[in-house]
């Protein structure tokens, strides 16, 4: 055997046992021409599903911009390092890869190995940790600043009310009047991010959700009517769970009203219960303008808001309700319409 051949043997071998998914595509027409094991086990396709094939034609990639990019640099340089991509793999999911590329010279002719690394979890994991720092620093600093100023809030609120009741003319009363309302409507704020630093768990009880969103439901439907929107239901079979009722009544109200304050014409939310994976499912859904995707690491930050009216506190507290069950909170959203769903496990 020549050393060429045994050269060749032992890259093929690097190759098809290596762990990280690997493939080979022409580098003319971008054809794939070999891909290994773990290639396969990742992306889900059969091996004869994928030669022979360009991936643009199998649409694996989610952005023919990038994948035009990456190819310029492989012309250009030879190789490409660690690029952050979206790839899409054969049951249509978008994940998140770190893409390597070489040129290579196989009998003359030019073709490009290409390695890739899912990091899906790991970003959606960061991006929960980051939240949650976020939330604990933002929680420590704040929390220490309100208390602080409840008290002369407290003071001015007293001597408010006692002036009040001794002026004549009903305008200054109004006046003042409005001035509580003020007062107290700051308080409320204060009172609702406290709730965000809480760690320690209110009492639970075990319940169906279904029985909650029913308890709820004419308060829903009054803030819909008020809105001109609709609110329909959707609830499936599923199991008790231990939660907190009055916190978890807070959180459907904050998601519905989110839901309802995204749509600009008449337009439904929809409440939906159902069982996954060992898990109660509740989706709340709108058919709104969407959250764009470059905002969607800010959901759940204190104070985020889009909204003129907006405090920015609803989502957060409403991580925080579904942290102190245990539970996690995903988003899918785009053009026509946004689902917030909260996962309880069992
Ligand atoms: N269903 C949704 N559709 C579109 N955007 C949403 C949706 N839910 C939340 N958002 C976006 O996330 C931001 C933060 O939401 P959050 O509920 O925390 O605050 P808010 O609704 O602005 O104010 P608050 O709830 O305190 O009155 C919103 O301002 C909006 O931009
Ligand atoms: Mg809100």
């Amino acid at each position: 055997m020549n050393e060429r051949k045994k050269a060749e043997e032992r890259f093929a071998k690097a190759f098809h046992a290596n762990p990280n998914p690997m493939g080979i595509c022409r580098f003319s027409d971008g054809i794939m021409v070999d891909v290994n094991e773990a290639f396969l086990k990742h992306s889900g396709y059969e091996k004869s599903e994928l030669l022979q094939k360009s991936a643009l034609a199998l649409n694996i990639w989610v952005d023919r911009h990038q994948f035009a990019r990456i190819l310029q640099t492989l012309k250009t340089k030879g190789r490409v390092e660690n690029e952050e991509v979206l790839l899409r793999n054969k049951a249509g999911e978008i994940r998140t890869i770190i893409y390597s590329a070489e040129r290579i010279s196989i009998s003359g002719e030019n073709f490009v190995l290409f390695s890739v690394t899912d990091i899906t979890e790991r970003k959606q994991k960061e991006l929960v940790m980051r939240r949650l720092e976020r939330l604990s620093l933002i929680g420590s600093m704040a929390a220490g600043i309100a208390h602080e100023i409840r008290n002369p809030m407290t003071t001015v609120r007293g001597f408010l009310q006692l002036n009040m009741s001794k002026l004549a003319s009903e305008r200054d009363k109004e006046i003042f009047r409005l001035m509580i309302a003020e007062l107290d409507r700051a308080n409320e704020i204060i009172t609702n991010f406290l709730a965000l630093g809480k760690d320690c768990s209110l009492p639970k009880q075990t319940k169906n959700l279904n029985q909650v969103i029913m308890e709820l439901y004419p308060l829903i439907q009054a803030d819909a009517l008020n809105s001109h929107m609709n609110i329909s239901l959707d609830l499936g079979d599923i199991a008790e769970i231990n939660i907190n009722e009055n916190e978890i009544k807070q959180l459907i109200l904050n998601l519905v009203r989110n839901g309802l304050e995204a749509m600009d014409q008449p337009g439904e939310v929809k409440i939906i219960t159902y069982m996954k994976n060992n898990q109660v499912i509740l989706a709340v859904r709108d058919q709104g303008k969407g959250i764009k995707k470059e905002m969607l690491y800010m959901l759940g930050t204190p104070f985020f808001t889009t909204k003129a009216e907006g405090t920015g506190l609803g989502l957060a507290t409403c991580y925080s309700i579904a942290d102190r069950h245990n539970a996690t909170i995903e988003v899918t959203s785009d053009e026509q319409g946004t689902t917030f769903y909260v996962l309880f496990p069992l």
